[in-house]
């Protein structure tokens, strides 16, 4: 259907294998390749990292707060640009969420003063979202969390492969959530990790994410054990053995299929330079290494950003809008403050097709697509 489209998975005949293995193993819920996994994806972020797999990224956001023991009334400070898996695990918890707007129209991080400006005695969490694999300002938002004693959760959907100053964005909270779905640059279709490098946390992550269950099925499969106890009550948020086996091959590919994207990122700055009525976000500065998650673009006020989206539909480029204000959504809206930064972008962002397969030629047809939108 589409000439281009947004992203496209970076998939062969590995992740075949990987779930071939898998089936005729003959062992689907949690195993020895999810155990696997999580030593990879510890290994990989280091810094005495431990990770679960689980579910998806919203139940690694769910489990991170409940295990930072959040309940009604408390109040936890959030992005104001993000996916509204966010604003809802909170909402969830009974807690109130509260929005930070981003820095500027050129760094659409949380900003640092804004988070320290909405604290109040009943916050209890910061949760940040490193935007299309940027780094936030990971050195001044550490040490607000230090001085006002909040626990300091990671939202990491956007950033495998990405780092603050050369340390892996995931290892500076105390809970980090990664979401494996399908468009991220680690694919498995549903799947998160939660991880944390405090022991006592992740043994109450453990609990969450299987009923609170003391010992787990593969243990008594293998004759390790006969039952269990229940310590704490707990949820099912486990992954399976096929995602986990995605996920080893997926991850093997990530530092390779993140230059690509840097490429071809570079490519089209080359192709959107001279363009007035656009800006790009991030290009001129960096905290770290990026991991070019999205290719999103602001357009000028002057601009209808449906009629755009519209042209290029027509000319068979997929575009979408990350994200839609949190502010207008059905569900919350009058509910939750203003941040007009964070509404203007909202307003008028466009995403432009990005994934580690795609040609030059391709990202030249979306800059012509795009242009003729414009005019
Ligand atoms: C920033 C952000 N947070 C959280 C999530 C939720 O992850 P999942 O879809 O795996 O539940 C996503 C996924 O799209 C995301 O982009």
């Amino acid at each position: 259907m589409w000439r281009v489209q947004l992203f496209k998975l970076n998939y062969d005949e590995q992740e075949q294998t990987a779930v071939k293995e898998v089936l005729d193993s003959a062992w689907l819920t949690m195993g020895q390749k999810t155990i696997d996994f999580e030593t990879a994806f510890s290994e990989y972020l280091g810094n005495d990292s431990q990770s679960l797999a689980v579910s998806n990224g919203t139940a690694a956001l769910h489990m991170a707060l409940l295990a930072c023991g959040i309940k009604p009334g408390d109040e936890v400070i959030t992005s104001s640009l993000t996916f509204i898996a966010d604003q809802n695990v909170t909402y969830m918890t009974g807690a109130v969420n509260i929005l930070a707007d981003i820095t500027s129209m050129e760094d659409w991080s949380m900003d640092p003063a804004e988070i320290e400006s909405h604290i109040t005695s009943k916050t209890k969490a910061v949760m940040i979202v490193h935007y299309a694999g940027y780094a936030c300002d990971m050195d001044h938002i550490v040490d607000i969390c230090k001085r006002h004693n909040l626990y300091l959760i990671e939202d990491c959907a956007h950033t495998p492969g990405a780092d603050y100053k050369g340390r892996p964005l995931g290892t500076f909270g105390d809970i980090a959530a990664f979401s494996f779905f399908s468009n991220k640059n680690l694919a498995v279709g549903e799947g998160g990790m939660v991880v944390t490098r405090n022991p006592e946390v992740y043994s109450k992550l453990k609990g969450l994410r299987s009923h609170g269950m003391t010992v787990p099925s593969f243990d008594r499969y293998k004759g390790r054990a006969v039952s269990y106890d229940i310590e704490t009550p707990g949820l099912n948020y486990r992954i399976d053995e096929i995602r986990s086996a995605l996920g080893l091959v997926q991850l093997k590919k990530l530092e390779e299929a993140n230059n690509k994207r840097k490429e071809l990122v570079e490519h089209y700055f080359r192709r959107l330079d001279d363009i007035q009525s656009i800006t790009i976000p991030y290009r001129e500065f960096s905290r770290g290494k990026p991991n070019y998650h999205i290719m999103p673009i602001l357009l000028s006020d002057k601009i209808d950003r449906n009629s755009v989206i519209e042209s290029m539909k027509q000319d068979g480029v997929q575009t979408s809008i990350h994200y839609p204000a949190i502010q207008n959504f059905t569900a919350y809206k009058g509910k939750v403050n203003t941040t007009p930064k964070a509404e203007y972008v909202s307003a008028h962002e466009l995403t432009l097709p990005l994934y580690p397969t795609m040609t030059h030629e391709e990202v030249d047809i979306v800059c012509g697509t795009l242009i003729k939108g414009l005019s």
